[in-house]
């Protein structure tokens, strides 16, 4: 296991009415933005909790942060920021809300224009940030209890992530209720995107990193055996709680310390959400398989790890077992709903060069674990999902 310095500050409030708890976590803030996306939260009761927690302050409302948040709607919140002098700013919505306010409060204060600061991973172009805070509404991203976004830039094919420690939430509230009114899709996206967020970290090589190792078994087998529950029941509160926790846990920086990580999957993700608007969860359950297949002498050890701690498979040849590993992997994405060849989006090898286009052109040709992920090689995963 690599040296690591763990540091999260953001503070978990959890489970059913947590969201009157709002109160207290922003009594020393009075000019308060509520921003959200395109009104879930209004239809839901969420909107009406958080107004009366909300009472004794003043609240100026942004509406419409859209799924893969834009530059272009965020810049007209950062301009009501700055005219209304905004003290704190509340997300109240899923990843793209939450990413979409990181984005709002690193934004306020920045001298030249913010687009610079989306893609530094390193934290270092963001000096400052207006606190801010979250309600979740959409176990998935991970977003509430870390300190990345990803933006989009609208007509473009930009979709690129940031990071700084400036924009974790101070609190984020997490209220599994507030998931009864998911539809099953984005239940689903969520499932997966959780998922492969802890795949990308695990599967990698061996770092002899044993509770890193077991962690991630074991929030993929929370995954496993509460997600169809949640599907067949959706007001099936422990259900809804444990996915919930789950999504929050697989991305809070827990399982990455001192070992390797991939990301691979999501790069070639995002630019698949960038180019043909996919969501995000879908564009993890095409690439993951044919990743893993393309990659499996690298993920060699680890393949066989998963296959038995995970699925259970530990008879036969090595690569047997590593092949119904991911096969039972695509089997699952797919009994929740979300498909996983780019075929079943009407996306065929004629539009396989505009990807590697993007790549190219987001500085995306050294990825994976090992960085020896080339725009070559992506070329054979994206073939791979057709
Ligand atoms: O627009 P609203 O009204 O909020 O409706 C949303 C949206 O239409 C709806 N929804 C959310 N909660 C609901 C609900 N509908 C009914 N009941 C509820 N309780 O669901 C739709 C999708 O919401 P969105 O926030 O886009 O989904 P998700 O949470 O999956 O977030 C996806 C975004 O997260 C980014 C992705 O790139 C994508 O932009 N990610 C952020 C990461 C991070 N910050 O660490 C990491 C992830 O890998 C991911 O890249
Ligand atoms: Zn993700």
């Amino acid at each position: 296991m690599d040296n690591f310095i763990f540091y999260n500050p953001v503070k978990i409030i959890f489970g059913k009415n947590t969201i009157p708890e709002l109160t207290n976590e922003v009594s020393k803030y009075n000019r308060i933005l509520l921003a959200y996306g395109g009104g879930s939260i209004k239809k839901n009761g969420v909107y009406d909790q958080v107004v009366t927690a909300l009472a004794n302050h003043t609240i100026f409302e942004f509406q419409g942060i859209e799924p893969n948040p834009k530059y272009e709607t965020l810049m007209r919140a950062v301009e009501l920021c700055r005219t209304e002098k905004i003290e704190f700013i509340l997300a109240v919505g899923g990843g793209s809300v939450i990413d979409g306010c990181k984005f709002i409060a690193a934004a306020v204060d920045y001298e030249g224009d913010p687009w610079e600061f989306v893609g530094d991973f390193t934290g270092k172009s963001i000096k400052s940030s207006i606190p801010l805070g979250t309600i979740l509404t959409l176990p998935a991203a991970g977003s509430e209890m870390n300190c990345g976004a990803v933006i989009s830039r609208a007509n473009s094919p930009d979709k690129l992530p940031f990071a700084s420690q400036k924009v974790f939430p101070r609190f984020s509230i997490l209220d599994p209720e507030t998931t009864f009114t998911l539809p099953t899709a984005q239940t689903a996206n969520g499932i997966v995107d959780a998922f492969v967020h802890i795949t990308e970290q695990y599967l990698t090589f061996n770092a002899n990193a044993s509770v890193q190792d077991h962690w991630a078994e074991g929030l993929l087998l929370s995954l496993l055996e509460e997600g169809p529950k949640v599907l067949a029941d959706p007001e099936n509160y422990d259900a809804r709680a444990n996915i919930m926790w789950a999504s929050t846990m697989a991305l809070n920086g827990l399982l990455s310390v001192g070992v390797s990580t991939d990301w691979a999957t999501h790069m070639l993700g995002h630019e698949l959400t960038a180019k043909f608007g996919l969501d995000h969860g879908v564009t993890l359950a095409i690439v993951w398989p044919s990743m893993m297949r393309i990659k499996k002498n690298n993920k060699f050890n680890k393949l066989l790890r998963y296959a038995k701690e995970v699925w259970g498979i530990g008879e036969g040849e090595d690569a047997e077992k590593i092949e119904k590993a991911i096969t039972k992997t695509q089997e699952f994405f797919e009994s929740i709903g979300i498909k996983t060849h780019l075929s079943d989006y009407g996306i065929g090898r004629e539009d396989i060069d505009g990807l590697i286009g993007q790549l190219d052109k987001h500085g995306m040709d050294r990825l994976g674990e090992r960085q020896d992920i080339n725009l070559e090689e992506s070329r054979l995963i994206l073939e791979a999902c057709l």
